[in-house]
């Protein structure tokens, strides 16, 4: 997507030096643009623990070039490529608990990597890039598919408003920032805009860390597609009144039976979609759901966060960041990171190889080589 005039994804590999992974350093954003090099796998773990990136396509991408990084690293060691790769992994799937794509990327790596056992070392850590490549790729791909078929749900709403926009509320930041590319609940919105339809979208702030205030709407303006930031507690005044035509958001774990893990809040928009009448979509490639878990609320884990996220902000004065306490000191604080949002409140999943209802015999109808 574009920042200013410039083509960027979220990560990529540094021109001339394929040792070093470079990615946008979102906690500086909407004010400053970073960019960030990584070059072991200990420094890409915090990377995503302490949320440079987040997001669950890119945390997916950055884990698998946690595993290059980490190839890299065990090549030369000299404690055994496959102890080394194994410990690589277990500190990736701890970095964050609820984006399944985290461990499904870390999988994937291994995986290709255990078919070629016979391979050099060399030839090893040539293949854990092609396949961290081909993550990164695929995930900007199937979002980009995820645009296109979004965008008919997009044009149908059109057609009823006959010229008058098209209101999406969304939460969090499901955009470009949280994949590699396009975003899995802005793809949609972005392919709207692009294809001239009028389209205004509200965008919920987000508390505790406002990936909304600061990262959607900061997106969406880059790519000029009209925004108005609300607080998160004005979704359901706005559905009441006839201000929302749909909803779509991101997940970071879905069950095959279509319960979803996303930002803490989304099910709360969820219960006012349905009051509403308003539908309620779910973005998401393929690589956030878990083919493993059947009830979301029983088992999807939920991180919790270091309390300080909700006690302070932070925001920019006089051209430094700054932060701020908003509570007594003596209170304290909860900070779930998620909530999963049963599947009967959910409309349908919009997905790279289309739509479907959030259900497990529609999924599986989808995605047919997970049948069983
Ligand atoms: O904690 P984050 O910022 O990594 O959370 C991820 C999210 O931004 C949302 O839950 C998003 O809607 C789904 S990730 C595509």
């Amino acid at each position: 997507m574009k920042v200013g005039d410039q083509h960027f994804r979220t990560i990529w590999l540094k021109a001339g030096d394929e040792c070093v992974v470079q990615l946008i350093d979102q906690r500086f954003l909407p004010h400053r643009f970073v960019i960030e090099d990584v070059s072991t796998v200990e420094q890409m773990v915090t990377a995503i623990r302490e949320m440079h990136i987040r997001g669950a396509g890119l945390i997916g991408a950055s884990a698998g070039y946690g595993m290059y990084l980490a190839a890299i690293k065990a090549r030369s060691a000299g404690t055994g490529f496959d102890p080394d790769l194994a410990n690589a992994a277990a500190q990736l799937k701890a970095a964050r608990p609820t984006a399944v794509n985290l461990s499904w990327a870390v999988e994937r790596v291994r995986a290709g990597l255990a078919v070629k056992q016979t391979l050099a070392v060399q030839d090893k850590v040539k293949l854990a890039l092609r396949i961290a490549k081909q993550i990164a790729d695929e995930d900007a791909e199937h979002c980009r598919m995820i645009g296109q078929h979004g965008l008919k749900l997009i044009q149908q709403m059109a057609q009823k408003k006959a010229g008058r926009p098209v209101n999406v509320l969304t939460h969090c930041n499901a955009g470009w920032l949280a994949f590699v590319d396009y975003g899995s609940a802005t793809a949609p919105i972005y392919a709207a805009h692009d294809s001239g339809l009028p389209v205004h979208v509200w965008v919920a702030e987000t508390r505790p860390r406002n990936q909304g205030s600061k990262l959607t709407a900061w997106e969406l303006g880059e790519h000029g597609v009209p925004h108005t930031v609300i607080a998160d507690s004005a979704g359901g005044h706005l559905m009441q009144h006839g201000e929302v035509d749909l909803v779509i958001v991101g997940t970071d774990r879905t069950t095959y039976t279509g319960d979803v893990a996303n930002k803490i809040g989304t099910y709360l928009k969820a219960l006012a979609a349905k009051d509403n009448h308003v539908p309620f979509y779910v973005a998401l490639p393929s690589s956030s759901f878990d083919w493993k878990i059947r009830d979301g609320l029983k088992e999807i884990p939920i991180e919790e966060r270091g309390t300080e996220e909700v006690k302070h902000a932070d925001g920019w004065l006089e051209g430094r960041q700054v932060e701020v306490c908003l509570t007594p000191d003596g209170s304290p604080a909860a900070n779930y990171g998620f909530d999963v949002t049963p599947r009967h409140l959910v409309t349908g999943l919009i997905t790279e190889r289309g739509v479907c209802e959030a259900n497990e015999k529609s999924i599986r109808a989808l995605f047919p080589e997970h049948a069983s």
